[in-house]
């Protein structure tokens, strides 16, 4: 070895090599290395091996690499604090979510008894966060292995301001109290607000409600998601709704975890995506979607007649029964489906109520975002938590071929960074933020089912957040580098 003469290489602290890299962006993928000095990307070209020296090398040899997924509709409010491993997630190759949806977030609502659906984080012991800035604190001191961006949700908004008085508009005077709340959510840092409007909480709420609160959220230049009033028969109506909200706030919408329920309303996602598209050319509106045709949620009697089939999830008085189909439960207890209902409660379900026609038209409506809606405290969760992205990568992209790996891989990266305005998140370039996952093309594929749904897919082999390595093969490293992710306005200001 000649010492004297060996001019000194540039140094970083990981180096990814000899990888296909899928950037984020839609483009082809490339066969690249990619340098990482601390949490960001230094360097991506060809033989990077050769020019750089690294701390640390990872041999990407027949694995895709690419920007880190961002899960866009989560409920891992809670998750985040009790579960850092995040390993739900963190295995799926996600490595940002988005919380706070549907309504439901773990501050300002700090009551013994969170009204259904938001005993879906836990109980009165959970809500323990007056403020979102307290909620973001505890989140920063005891760090996650992801990163998160949250949202506020219009019904704990509700619950706080207004008890238990909840199937009624608000009064002028509680509205002003929300939006004092929604205004400390926002100016921590919070993304914007979600609701939850096909939910006794926030059922009663009228348009004008959403409307005085979400121009609010639109003076931060935050965004709105809603899960929309009504999903079945009343679905047209639903998107008409959100995107007169959309307009009268100026804010950006994005409708959550489209689908249209009910057997009666199967096909009419051509319907929904047509309005959707036109209102494109006006404003601002964005859908994500979970790859399965059963939904998830509390268990409500009203909701059993739209479904072909019911699973129990969870029940508090009987834990004996999650994962297992209420109709059976029923029958063995010789009762009415509300009596069951009601021993059940409290308690969560999946409901067989979509149609697999609809799924696929709207997983491939353009710039389509995937959010899991995972249930992370449920007993027998829905397989969804632990299977939606490589069960859009391998069953929906490589084997259906919806479209190709790049658009998915944009979909789950590049839009959603671009969509809830995350700065120097999905898309691999230089000056990006070093969030990036390890996988198999050919092999990647969601082991979760119904009957078994706690089970990690396979063909995820690196998951690194800001520069680090959270997951190495099959296991968690130990590493909690997540972050609070801000908003960035639109205008770069
Ligand atoms: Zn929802
Ligand atoms: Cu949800």
């Amino acid at each position: 070895m000649n010492l004297k003469s060996t001019p000194r290489n540039p140094r970083c602290d990981l180096l990814i090599h000899s990888g296909d890299v899928i950037d984020g962006t839609g483009g082809p993928r490339a066969h690249l290395d990619i340098a990482i000095e601390g949490d960001r990307i230094v360097a991506v070209g060809e033989n990077l091996d050769e020019r750089i020296d690294a701390g640390n090398k990872i041999d990407a040899s027949g694995l895709i690499v690419a920007p880190g997924f961002i899960d866009v509709h989560t409920h891992d409010d809670r998750a985040v604090l009790s579960t850092p491993d995040m390993t739900p997630k963190i295995s799926q190759g996600v490595t940002t979510v988005i919380t706070g949806n549907c309504g439901v977030s773990l501050a300002p609502y700090t009551g013994n008894a969170p009204p259904p659906p938001m005993n879906l984080l836990g109980g009165g012991d959970w809500y323990r966060f007056s403020t979102m800035r307290e909620y973001m604190a505890a989140v920063a001191d005891a760090p996650p292995a992801l990163n998160l961006a949250p949202l506020v949700g219009h019904s704990a908004l509700r619950a706080t301001t207004m008890g238990d008085d909840l199937s009624r508009a608000a009064l002028p005077a509680e509205i002003e109290r929300m939006e004092a709340l929604l205004d400390e959510a926002l100016s921590a840092g919070c993304i914007g607000m979600s609701t939850g409007l096909a939910y006794p909480p926030a059922f009663a709420a009228p348009t004008d409600e959403i409307v005085s609160l979400a121009s609010l959220v639109a003076q931060y230049d935050g965004i709105y998601t809603t899960h929309m009033r009504d999903e079945g028969a009343g679905v047209l109506d639903s998107v008409h709704e959100t995107l007169d909200i959309g307009e009268r706030a100026q804010v950006p919408v994005v409708i959550s975890h489209h689908k249209c329920v009910g057997r009666k309303n199967w096909g009419r996602s051509r319907e929904t995506l047509a309005a959707i598209a036109r209102a494109r050319a006006r404003q601002r509106v964005d859908l994500d979607v979970y790859p399965y045709v059963a939904s998830s949620t509390v268990l409500f009697a009203d909701w059993l007649s739209k479904a072909e089939r019911v699973l129990v999830t969870w029940s508090t008085p009987h834990p004996e029964l999650g994962g297992r189909d209420f109709e059976e439960i029923r029958r063995s207890w010789d009762c009415s489906a509300e009596e069951a209902v009601e021993r059940l409660s409290p308690a969560g379900a999946i409901y067989f109520q979509m149609d697999e026609e609809d799924l696929r038209r709207i997983l491939k409506f353009q710039d389509a975002m995937i959010g899991s809606d995972g249930l992370p405290h449920d007993s027998h969760p829905h397989p969804r938590l632990w299977g939606t992205f490589p069960r859009v990568l391998g069953h929906y992209c490589r084997d259906s071929k919806l479209f190709t790996l790049e658009e998915a891989v944009h979909r789950m990266s590049g839009v959603p960074a671009r969509v809830f305005g995350l700065e120097g998140r999905g898309t691999i370039k230089p000056d990006a933020f070093a969030d990036l996952v390890l996988f198999d093309a050919d092999n990647i594929l969601d082991e979760a089912d119904f009957a078994s749904p706690e089970r990690p897919a396979r063909g995820i082999y690196q998951v690194i957040v800001n520069g680090e390595q959270v997951r190495r093969g099959y296991e968690w490293t130990g590493a909690r580098p997540g972050k609070i992710l801000k908003r960035k306005k639109p205008n770069g200001a």
